[in-house]
Protein backbone atom coordinates (compact mmCIF):
# COMPACT_ATOMS: atom_id res chain seq x y z
CA UNK A 1 0.00 0.00 0.00
CA UNK A 2 1.36 3.46 -0.34
CA UNK A 3 -0.28 7.05 0.03
CA UNK A 4 0.34 10.32 -1.51
CA UNK A 5 2.28 12.91 0.56
CA UNK A 6 0.62 16.02 -1.84
CA UNK A 7 -2.79 14.85 -0.14
CA UNK A 8 -3.83 16.80 2.77
CA UNK A 9 -6.16 15.12 4.52
CA UNK A 10 -8.02 11.39 3.99
CA UNK A 11 -10.94 9.29 5.94
CA UNK A 12 -11.06 5.92 6.32
CA UNK A 13 -13.90 3.36 7.62
CA UNK A 14 -12.67 0.18 9.54
CA UNK A 15 -15.78 -2.31 10.52
CA UNK A 16 -16.50 -3.34 13.59
CA UNK A 17 -15.41 -7.47 14.25
CA UNK A 18 -16.45 -10.79 16.26
CA UNK A 19 -13.59 -11.57 18.66
CA UNK A 20 -12.50 -15.32 19.03
CA UNK A 21 -15.49 -16.08 17.48
CA UNK A 22 -15.90 -19.06 20.02
CA UNK A 23 -12.84 -21.27 18.69
CA UNK A 24 -10.37 -19.26 17.98
CA UNK A 25 -9.41 -16.97 21.30
CA UNK A 26 -7.21 -14.17 20.41
CA UNK A 27 -6.49 -15.26 17.11
CA UNK A 28 -9.91 -15.73 15.13
CA UNK A 29 -12.29 -12.89 13.86
CA UNK A 30 -14.59 -11.58 11.26
CA UNK A 31 -15.90 -8.16 10.23
CA UNK A 32 -19.66 -6.93 10.70
CA UNK A 33 -20.40 -4.85 7.85
CA UNK A 34 -23.16 -2.94 9.74
CA UNK A 35 -20.91 -1.01 12.35
CA UNK A 36 -17.62 0.68 12.05
CA UNK A 37 -15.55 3.81 12.97
CA UNK A 38 -14.43 6.43 10.61
CA UNK A 39 -11.13 8.53 11.57
CA UNK A 40 -10.39 11.66 9.48
CA UNK A 41 -6.56 11.94 9.02
CA UNK A 42 -4.79 15.96 8.31
CA UNK A 43 -1.29 16.52 7.86
CA UNK A 44 0.22 18.69 9.34
CA UNK A 45 3.86 20.83 9.73
CA UNK A 46 4.57 19.39 13.04
CA UNK A 47 5.99 15.99 14.26
CA UNK A 48 3.41 13.65 15.87
CA UNK A 49 -0.18 13.10 16.19
CA UNK A 50 -3.05 15.47 17.80
CA UNK A 51 -6.87 13.72 18.44
CA UNK A 52 -8.50 17.13 17.26
CA UNK A 53 -12.36 15.66 17.65
CA UNK A 54 -14.01 12.30 18.94
CA UNK A 55 -17.49 12.22 18.13
CA UNK A 56 -20.20 9.52 17.51
CA UNK A 57 -21.51 6.77 20.37
CA UNK A 58 -18.38 7.56 22.92
CA UNK A 59 -17.12 11.07 23.04
CA UNK A 60 -15.17 10.80 26.30
CA UNK A 61 -12.17 8.56 25.02
CA UNK A 62 -8.75 9.53 25.19
CA UNK A 63 -7.20 12.53 23.82
CA UNK A 64 -3.74 12.26 24.35
CA UNK A 65 -2.73 10.49 21.41
CA UNK A 66 -0.59 7.71 23.15
CA UNK A 67 -3.48 6.52 25.10
CA UNK A 68 -5.74 6.90 22.13
CA UNK A 69 -5.81 3.93 20.00
CA UNK A 70 -6.13 5.29 16.52
CA UNK A 71 -3.21 7.55 18.15
CA UNK A 72 -1.29 5.53 18.95
CA UNK A 73 -1.15 3.62 15.84
CA UNK A 74 -0.09 6.61 14.08
CA UNK A 75 2.02 7.26 16.38
CA UNK A 76 3.43 4.02 15.97
CA UNK A 77 4.09 5.03 12.32
CA UNK A 78 5.49 7.92 12.80
CA UNK A 79 8.09 6.66 14.68
CA UNK A 80 8.95 3.75 12.85
CA UNK A 81 9.58 6.04 9.71
CA UNK A 82 10.79 9.23 11.48
CA UNK A 83 8.03 11.47 9.67
CA UNK A 84 9.07 14.85 9.40
CA UNK A 85 5.63 16.07 9.82
CA UNK A 86 2.81 14.53 11.83
CA UNK A 87 -1.33 14.40 11.80
CA UNK A 88 -4.66 15.58 13.41
CA UNK A 89 -6.93 13.27 13.63
CA UNK A 90 -11.02 13.47 13.65
CA UNK A 91 -12.49 10.11 15.12
CA UNK A 92 -16.36 9.26 14.22
CA UNK A 93 -16.96 6.21 16.43
CA UNK A 94 -19.67 4.07 15.39
CA UNK A 95 -18.97 1.25 17.75
CA UNK A 96 -20.05 1.17 21.27
CA UNK A 97 -17.30 1.09 23.94
CA UNK A 98 -17.27 -1.85 25.76
CA UNK A 99 -19.37 -3.84 23.68
CA UNK A 100 -16.98 -6.80 22.21
CA UNK A 101 -17.58 -5.66 18.36
CA UNK A 102 -13.88 -4.20 18.59
CA UNK A 103 -14.05 -0.80 18.68
CA UNK A 104 -10.51 -0.06 19.80
CA UNK A 105 -9.77 -1.70 16.83
CA UNK A 106 -11.16 -0.43 14.22
CA UNK A 107 -10.43 3.34 15.79
CA UNK A 108 -6.82 2.03 15.83
CA UNK A 109 -7.20 0.36 11.82
CA UNK A 110 -9.29 3.64 10.58
CA UNK A 111 -6.84 5.56 11.93
CA UNK A 112 -3.73 3.74 10.49
CA UNK A 113 -5.52 3.46 7.08
CA UNK A 114 -6.14 7.01 7.14
CA UNK A 115 -2.51 8.11 7.69
CA UNK A 116 -1.04 5.92 5.09
CA UNK A 117 -2.88 7.55 2.68
CA UNK A 118 -0.78 10.71 3.03
CA UNK A 119 2.32 8.74 3.25
CA UNK A 120 4.87 8.38 0.18
CA UNK A 121 6.39 5.61 1.62
CA UNK A 122 5.59 1.66 0.58
CA UNK A 123 4.23 -0.23 3.32
CA UNK A 124 2.10 -3.53 3.47
CA UNK A 125 -0.41 -4.76 4.71
CA UNK A 126 1.30 -6.58 7.76
CA UNK A 127 2.90 -3.76 7.87
CA UNK A 128 -0.21 -1.56 9.26
CA UNK A 129 -1.15 -4.56 10.97
CA UNK A 130 1.95 -4.33 13.51
CA UNK A 131 1.29 -0.52 13.55
CA UNK A 132 -2.81 -1.00 14.57
CA UNK A 133 -1.68 -3.74 17.33
CA UNK A 134 0.39 -1.41 19.30
CA UNK A 135 -2.63 1.29 19.45
CA UNK A 136 -5.29 -1.77 20.30
CA UNK A 137 -2.69 -2.36 22.97
CA UNK A 138 -3.00 0.62 24.79
CA UNK A 139 -6.74 0.26 24.98
CA UNK A 140 -7.07 -3.71 26.46
CA UNK A 141 -3.21 -4.02 27.87
CA UNK A 142 -2.64 -6.56 25.43
CA UNK A 143 -1.26 -7.37 22.09
CA UNK A 144 -3.85 -9.60 20.54
CA UNK A 145 -4.96 -9.35 16.92
CA UNK A 146 -8.09 -11.14 16.73
CA UNK A 147 -10.12 -7.83 15.72
CA UNK A 148 -7.28 -6.23 14.46
CA UNK A 149 -6.95 -8.25 11.82
CA UNK A 150 -10.67 -8.75 10.34
CA UNK A 151 -11.14 -4.96 10.81
CA UNK A 152 -8.06 -4.41 8.49
CA UNK A 153 -8.33 -7.27 5.79
CA UNK A 154 -11.73 -7.96 5.72
CA UNK A 155 -14.17 -11.57 5.91
CA UNK A 156 -13.26 -14.18 8.59
CA UNK A 157 -9.32 -14.44 9.57
CA UNK A 158 -7.15 -16.02 11.13
CA UNK A 159 -3.59 -14.41 12.54
CA UNK A 160 -0.98 -16.58 13.59
CA UNK A 161 2.06 -15.18 15.05
CA UNK A 162 2.63 -11.84 16.93
CA UNK A 163 5.93 -10.84 15.88
CA UNK A 164 5.94 -12.07 12.22
CA UNK A 165 1.68 -12.36 11.66
CA UNK A 166 0.30 -14.96 8.85
CA UNK A 167 -2.68 -13.37 8.34
CA UNK A 168 -5.29 -15.86 6.58
CA UNK A 169 -8.87 -14.97 5.25
CA UNK A 170 -10.97 -18.01 5.25
CA UNK A 171 -13.88 -18.90 3.00
CA UNK A 172 -17.33 -18.02 4.94
CA UNK A 173 -20.42 -20.11 3.03
CA UNK A 174 -22.70 -17.80 1.16
CA UNK A 175 -25.89 -18.85 3.17
CA UNK A 176 -24.21 -17.86 6.46
CA UNK A 177 -25.00 -15.12 8.49
CA UNK A 178 -24.13 -13.59 11.79
CA UNK A 179 -27.13 -12.56 14.44
CA UNK A 180 -25.41 -10.04 17.13
CA UNK A 181 -27.15 -8.98 19.66
CA UNK A 182 -25.67 -5.74 22.41
CA UNK A 183 -27.42 -5.74 25.57
CA UNK A 184 -27.09 -2.47 27.00
CA UNK A 185 -24.09 -3.08 29.61
CA UNK A 186 -20.42 -2.00 29.39
CA UNK A 187 -17.90 -4.56 29.89
CA UNK A 188 -14.86 -3.21 29.56
CA UNK A 189 -12.10 -5.78 28.01
CA UNK A 190 -9.46 -5.63 30.83
CA UNK A 191 -12.02 -6.72 33.57
CA UNK A 192 -13.02 -9.47 31.36
CA UNK A 193 -9.60 -10.87 30.50
CA UNK A 194 -8.43 -10.21 34.17
CA UNK A 195 -11.17 -13.37 35.12
CA UNK A 196 -9.23 -16.12 32.80
CA UNK A 197 -7.68 -18.69 34.49
CA UNK A 198 -3.64 -19.52 33.43
CA UNK A 199 -4.28 -22.75 32.90
CA UNK A 200 -6.76 -25.10 31.30
CA UNK A 201 -7.15 -28.73 31.59
CA UNK A 202 -5.77 -30.70 29.21
CA UNK A 203 -8.94 -32.69 27.78
CA UNK A 204 -10.26 -29.04 27.29
CA UNK A 205 -7.45 -27.99 25.36
CA UNK A 206 -7.83 -31.37 23.08
CA UNK A 207 -11.59 -30.55 22.47
CA UNK A 208 -10.95 -27.01 21.38
CA UNK A 209 -8.66 -27.79 19.44
CA UNK A 210 -10.59 -29.93 17.46
CA UNK A 211 -13.31 -27.56 17.54
CA UNK A 212 -10.81 -24.66 16.13
CA UNK A 213 -9.79 -27.01 13.41
CA UNK A 214 -13.27 -28.51 12.93
CA UNK A 215 -14.71 -25.08 12.10
CA UNK A 216 -12.13 -23.75 9.64
CA UNK A 217 -12.46 -27.23 7.58
CA UNK A 218 -16.37 -27.04 7.44
CA UNK A 219 -15.57 -23.05 6.05
CA UNK A 220 -13.31 -24.21 3.66
CA UNK A 221 -15.21 -27.24 2.57
CA UNK A 222 -18.82 -25.95 3.01
CA UNK A 223 -19.06 -27.95 5.55
CA UNK A 224 -22.57 -26.84 7.58
CA UNK A 225 -22.96 -29.73 9.82
CA UNK A 226 -19.36 -29.60 10.87
CA UNK A 227 -19.54 -26.29 11.49
CA UNK A 228 -22.77 -26.91 13.64
CA UNK A 229 -20.72 -29.59 15.24
CA UNK A 230 -17.86 -27.73 16.13
CA UNK A 231 -18.92 -23.78 16.76
CA UNK A 232 -18.32 -24.60 20.33
CA UNK A 233 -15.96 -22.54 22.94
CA UNK A 234 -15.45 -25.00 25.96
CA UNK A 235 -12.56 -22.90 27.66
CA UNK A 236 -13.44 -19.65 27.27
CA UNK A 237 -17.04 -19.04 27.47
CA UNK A 238 -17.41 -21.33 30.82
CA UNK A 239 -15.17 -18.48 32.54
CA UNK A 240 -16.75 -15.45 31.07
CA UNK A 241 -20.34 -16.30 30.81
CA UNK A 242 -21.12 -15.20 34.46
CA UNK A 243 -20.31 -11.46 33.49
CA UNK A 244 -23.54 -11.27 31.01
CA UNK A 245 -26.31 -11.51 32.55
CA UNK A 246 -28.89 -14.39 30.95
CA UNK A 247 -26.38 -15.36 28.75
CA UNK A 248 -27.13 -19.09 28.98
CA UNK A 249 -30.50 -18.23 28.00
CA UNK A 250 -29.69 -16.06 24.98
CA UNK A 251 -27.50 -18.36 23.53
CA UNK A 252 -30.14 -21.10 24.53
CA UNK A 253 -32.94 -19.44 22.77
CA UNK A 254 -30.36 -18.78 19.43
CA UNK A 255 -29.96 -22.36 19.37
CA UNK A 256 -33.75 -23.56 19.62
CA UNK A 257 -34.37 -20.73 16.74
CA UNK A 258 -32.01 -22.90 14.47
CA UNK A 259 -28.76 -21.43 15.25
CA UNK A 260 -25.68 -23.33 14.10
CA UNK A 261 -23.66 -21.85 17.27
CA UNK A 262 -22.78 -18.76 18.84
CA UNK A 263 -20.80 -17.70 21.83
CA UNK A 264 -19.62 -14.35 23.55
CA UNK A 265 -18.61 -11.31 21.01
CA UNK A 266 -15.05 -10.72 21.54
CA UNK A 267 -14.75 -9.90 25.34
CA UNK A 268 -18.63 -9.31 25.25
CA UNK A 269 -21.09 -8.50 26.67
CA UNK A 270 -22.56 -8.75 22.12
CA UNK A 271 -23.98 -12.49 21.81
CA UNK A 272 -23.21 -13.93 18.28
CA UNK A 273 -24.76 -16.74 16.46
CA UNK A 274 -23.88 -18.05 13.42
CA UNK A 275 -27.33 -18.86 11.38
CA UNK A 276 -28.18 -19.67 8.15
CA UNK A 277 -30.05 -16.74 6.21
CA UNK A 278 -33.29 -18.25 6.26
CA UNK A 279 -33.60 -18.74 10.18
CA UNK A 280 -31.64 -15.07 10.71
CA UNK A 281 -34.50 -12.96 11.77
CA UNK A 282 -36.13 -15.78 14.26
CA UNK A 283 -32.51 -16.06 16.24
CA UNK A 284 -32.43 -12.20 16.42
CA UNK A 285 -35.99 -12.03 17.89
CA UNK A 286 -35.24 -15.13 20.18
CA UNK A 287 -32.03 -13.67 21.53
CA UNK A 288 -33.34 -10.38 22.15
CA UNK A 289 -36.21 -11.20 23.89
CA UNK A 290 -33.86 -13.37 26.14
CA UNK A 291 -32.23 -10.39 27.34
CA UNK A 292 -35.26 -8.57 28.05
CA UNK A 293 -36.43 -11.26 30.44
CA UNK A 294 -33.61 -10.26 32.01
CA UNK A 295 -34.25 -6.56 32.48
CA UNK A 296 -31.75 -5.85 29.59
CA UNK A 297 -32.51 -3.26 26.45
CA UNK A 298 -30.72 -4.68 23.26
CA UNK A 299 -29.56 -3.28 20.35
CA UNK A 300 -29.41 -5.94 16.94
CA UNK A 301 -28.13 -6.64 14.05
CA UNK A 302 -27.88 -9.33 11.09
CA UNK A 303 -24.74 -9.15 9.44
CA UNK A 304 -23.06 -10.93 6.30
CA UNK A 305 -19.42 -11.84 6.63
CA UNK A 306 -18.25 -9.94 3.81
CA UNK A 307 -14.42 -9.63 2.47
CA UNK A 308 -14.32 -5.69 2.87
CA UNK A 309 -12.24 -4.37 5.47
CA UNK A 310 -10.68 -0.94 6.24
CA UNK A 311 -10.74 1.41 3.18
CA UNK A 312 -10.29 4.70 2.66
CA UNK A 313 -13.75 6.27 2.18
CA UNK A 314 -12.99 9.99 1.30
CA UNK A 315 -11.08 13.52 1.75
N1 LIG B 1 -9.74 -11.84 22.07
C1 LIG B 1 -10.02 -10.74 22.92
C2 LIG B 1 -10.68 -11.23 24.19
C3 LIG B 1 -10.91 -9.79 22.20
O1 LIG B 1 -11.58 -12.07 24.08
O2 LIG B 1 -10.30 -10.81 25.27
C4 LIG B 1 -11.21 -8.56 22.96
O3 LIG B 1 -11.97 -7.69 22.17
Amino acid sequence: MTGDSTRKSATAFAPASVGNVAVGFDILGHTVAALGDKVRATRRAERGVAIRSITGTVADLPLAAEKNTAGMAVLAMCRELSLPYGFDLDIEKGIPLGSGLGGSAASAVAGIVAATALVDERLDRTELLKFAMQGEAVASGSVHVDNIAPSLYGGLVLTVGIDNPFVKQIPVPDTIRCVLVHPHMVLPTREARAILSKSVPLSDVIWQQANLAGFLAGCFTNDIALIRESLLDVVIEPQRQVLIPGFVEVKRAALAAGALGGSISGAGPTVFAWVDAADAEKVRVGMVEAFARHGLDSDSWVSTIDRAGARVVGD
